[in-house]
């Protein structure tokens, strides 16, 4: 919301159309490719069941027409997986190769190719752990590149479009789906097939793409950085809560070693009274607990429904599960474990 009342004072036009430039005086994008549907080999006529990865990041490029115009383009094949298997190796790989790519003059910005499944979670790791102010953009697919009108050859030259933007420079990692340009805080895949699954429900997309032009309606989001020391990084487990739920899920999460713990909460983040108690519990005994909700959209703030300064929990704000368990890892592997420097990245004061 705060976004949308900024958008409209910040307006920012970057337009791609005009003489072609000569090759030489593109700018320089990189792709990283790591797999996911984007790259995946399918029966084209049903596109159901595909091998996530299976064409390599060169084979991509040179699928989509006209992406040359953009930039030059170079490709590195850091991994080939579908994004259900995306580990803190490949995180770590990215994040370091981000941050050499910040050091080479010559490279204007990043397209990262990958899944579209835990894509949020790499896009906000790198958000947070890097720091380069060159435009880092992930994108990726729906359809499987073989399938019946497969989005991943325009979702890829937008992505392209955007990594090659000035007005991109210095909004952290962004996401490139179906036209749209998302912060990587706010954006979730919200359906299992459509293409237009990713969605920022918080604040809305920061950005669009047409065929000639990058357009930013939304002006750059502060930014946090929490580097990752390299890994490994900190166990943070998420725990579920629905109807009926005992203490079980958390103690599991503790007896396996986490340092933190996520609470996937009913609506305002909450739980079955047995699941507080033993979050309570946990976080006496120097566990982490942040409180997220399950719903989607929406903050989880303090001391509303539950009592956090008396419990000693954390409140997610706008951060889903998934991405609460992201900050917190990156958080730990800083050494912040006090409640309220934990609370303070999580709703940072402007
Ligand atoms: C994956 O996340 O790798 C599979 C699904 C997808 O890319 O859409």
């Amino acid at each position: 919301m705060l976004r949308t009342l900024v958008c409209a004072m910040a307006m920012t036009v970057a337009s791609l159309a005009g003489d072609p430039a000569r090759a030489a005086d593109l700018p320089h994008i990189v792709i990283l490719a790591t797999g996911g549907t984007i790259a995946g080999a399918a029966d084209p006529r049903s596109g159901l069941g595909y091998n996530a990865g299976a064409i390599s990041a060169d084979a991509l490029i040179a699928s989509v027409p006209g992406i040359s115009a953009h930039a030059r383009l170079s490709a590195e094949q850091i991994s080939a997986i579908g994004s259900q298997d995306m580990s803190e190796e490949v995180w770590l790989k990215l994040a370091a190769r981000i941050d050499a790519l910040d050091k080479t003059a010559d490279v204007a910005g990043i397209v990262i190719t990958h899944g579209t499944d835990t894509l949020e979670e790499t896009a906000l790791f790198l958000d947070l752990a890097t720091r380069t102010d060159k435009p880092v953009v992930l994108v990726g697919a729906m359809r499987p590149a073989t399938a019946v009108s497969a989005d991943g050859p325009r979702n890829l030259l937008e992505a392209v479009m955007v990594a090659a933007s000035p007005q991109a420079r210095g909004r952290g990692a962004l996401v490139v789906l179906n036209d749209t340009i998302h912060g990587a805080r706010d954006v979730t895949k919200t359906d299992t097939v459509s293409v237009q699954t990713f969605r920022s429900p918080n604040f809305g997309p920061v950005g669009g793409v047409s065929p000639d032009r990058v357009v930013f309606y939304a002006a750059p989001a502060s930014r946090q950085s929490f580097p990752s020391k390299g890994g490994p990084l900190p166990q943070v487990e998420i725990v579920y809560a629905y109807a009926g739920v005992d203490a079980r899920p958390v103690e599991a999460a503790r007896a396996a070693g986490a340092r933190g713990i996520v609470l996937a909460g009913v609506g305002d983040g909450n739980a079955s009274k047995a699941t507080i108690a033993a979050l309570q519990a946990a976080a006496k005994a120097g566990v982490v607990v942040v409180r997220s909700s399950r719903t989607g959209a929406g903050p989880v703030l303090r001391n509303i429904e539950l009592n956090d300064d008396e419990l000693g929990f954390v409140a997610a704000a706008f951060y889903n599960p998934a991405k609460a368990r992201v900050l917190l890892q990156l958080l730990l592997a800083n050494g912040v474990t006090a409640p309220d420097k934990v609370q303070a990245a999580f709703l940072p004061t402007p």
